[in-house]
């Protein structure tokens, strides 16, 4: 009854390693997955888990479950799938048994100068500064989202120290406070981050994150300044006028806020922001708002920290969200994980730390992932997936603007960069009933926000999955007229 998708360009599976659509055995989570969700209820909260997962049988788009249902995967476990499931360049890699090596021990620079790893050192340099943001050459890496950014907040701050202090070294006040959390050795410093973001859930992490109530209650934080990020109206084009207004506001209150701050003696070290706010709910900001940010930062010497770890690797169509900004020195930090498999923070030289162990953890990463990452980054290369994904985004983005002129009483707002799409659903109930129908119907989709759905497929999405995805969800909706 309701319209169809059908690609004229892209009707075949170009994916040889891909399923050819969904297949649904069980409702999901299936008797398998409830079983095992049982026994592991036992030992941990099982809340967050919706089902148990067969990597060995899944491939390319899709995954299976435990109960063998095959789902068309739009969400990729947050993000962090850049190129599909088993794709073979990666078993490949993993087969060749002179790569097993970097499955021992810890991350990289760490203590131990790792000869026989020297290989896997080179193939990092070479995977993680092949893609560094621009006027970037240092990189850090680490293990996941929080523990990047965590650290890259430490490098603001140690950064922002040593430049007041100029060439003297720190004080014996210093030195003595520091170790009972008082001031000037643990100075009163702060970062100014905006409403609506998400960086993670460590303490320093979580005080800069405001997406959700569930993530901070009970837990302490910092008196940081909380900016407002611009709520802009859809399609962008649209609404120039409307948003530049609203843009304008939400710069003017972050500017006022650093000083603020620094009256009340908690000068703001950094500025901390997603190029689109996922978690809380796929905001976007125009590039001139970032770039009159960047300059709002480098005025009052506050370092410029854009989180891409859930932006970067090339959802949005380029392989940094930032790139569309059009700057040449659009961050002094910029931190990722997901999709590049390792997390990690590139920054600029002067906010390397003066000393070993101030940025120090055991893990710094892994070096099984520089492996993934490279070859990850070669696949990217090899089958051109930016130019894939701004195609398969664009047909994306177009049938949810065809849906939600359909069902104007449901969808709205709908939105996107590349495959990085939401659009959002009249409520939060009506919402979450569309995710589980879609599951059942064998597509996996996300919600973010207070009551948005968000797309994050795999870099190898062609525009006809997006074609499948829009019948499925075309008929989950037809069932809420
Ligand atoms: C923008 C952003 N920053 C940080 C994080 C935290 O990453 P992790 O969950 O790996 O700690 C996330 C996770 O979703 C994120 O989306």
């Amino acid at each position: 009854p309701v319209c169809r998708y059908v690609s004229k360009t892209a009707t075949s599976i170009h994916l040889d390693f891909d399923y050819d659509g969904p297949s649904m055995k069980t409702p999901v989570p299936g008797p398998r997955s409830q079983d095992l969700l049982k026994q592991l209820g036992d030992i941990q909260n099982v809340g967050a888990i919706n089902f148990f997962c067969n990597y060995e049988e899944s491939r390319g788009n899709y995954l299976v479950d435990v109960d063998n249902n095959r789902m068309l995967d739009l969400y990729t476990q947050i993000s962090s799938i850049p190129i599909g499931y088993s794709h073979p360049a990666l078993l490949k890699l993993m087969s060749n048994p002179s790569n097993m090596c970097s499955f021992f021990g810890s991350g990289e620079f760490n203590w131990l100068g790792k000869d026989n790893f020297i290989s896997v050192d080179e193939k990092k340099s070479k995977a993680v500064l092949a893609v560094a943001p621009s006027g970037m050459t240092r990189v850090q890496t680490m293990a996941c989202g929080s523990c990047s950014n965590e650290n890259a907040y430490k490098a603001m701050f140690i950064w922002y120290r040593n430049k007041e202090r100029g060439d003297k070294t720190p004080s014996n006040e210093d030195i003595s406070t520091c170790m009972i959390n008082k001031a000037p050795g643990c100075p009163d410093l702060s970062i100014l981050s905006f409403m609506g973001g998400f960086h993670g859930r460590t303490l320093g992490c979580l005080a800069t994150t405001h997406s959700k109530t569930i993530h901070k209650l009970d837990i302490p934080s910092f008196d940081w300044p909380i900016a407002p990020f611009p709520r802009l109206q859809y399609p962008l084009e649209e609404f120039t006028r409307e948003n530049a207004k609203e843009e304008a506001r939400c710069l003017e209150e972050a500017e006022d806020l650093i000083v603020k701050w620094r009256q009340k003696g908690k000068p703001v070290a950094g500025i901390v922001i997603e190029p689109i706010q996922a978690e809380g709910g796929d905001n976007h900001a125009s590039p001139k708002f970032f770039r009159s940010l960047r300059n709002i930062a480098r005025k009052h010497g506050c370092a410029f920290h854009v989180d891409e770890v859930q932006t970067g690797g090339g959802s949005t169509g380029k392989f940094w969200a930032h790139e569309h900004w059009g700057m040449d020195d659009p961050a002094d930090i910029v931190s990722f994980s997901k999709k590049l498999l390792t997390g990690g923070y590139y920054h600029k030289d002067e906010l390397q730390a003066d000393k070993p162990y101030r940025i120090f953890n055991t893990w710094m990463g892994d070096p099984s992932k520089n492996l993934f990452l490279l070859e990850v980054l070669n696949v990217i290369r090899r089958e051109n997936l930016l130019e894939e994904v701004t195609h398969s985004g664009k047909a994306l983005l177009t049938g949810l603007y065809e849906l939600q002129a359909q069902y104007p009483g449901i969808l709205s707002r709908a939105r996107g960069q590349g495959t990085f799409c939401a659009i959002d659903v009249c409520d939060d109930a009506t919402r979450n009933s569309i995710l589980l129908k879609a599951r059942d119907k064998g597509v996996l989709l996300g919600g973010c926000g207070d009551c948005s759905i968000r797309f994050r497929p795999a870099l190898i999405f062609k525009e006809y999955h997006a074609h499948l995805f829009l019948n499925i969800f075309s008929d989950v909706l037809a069932q809420f007229k």
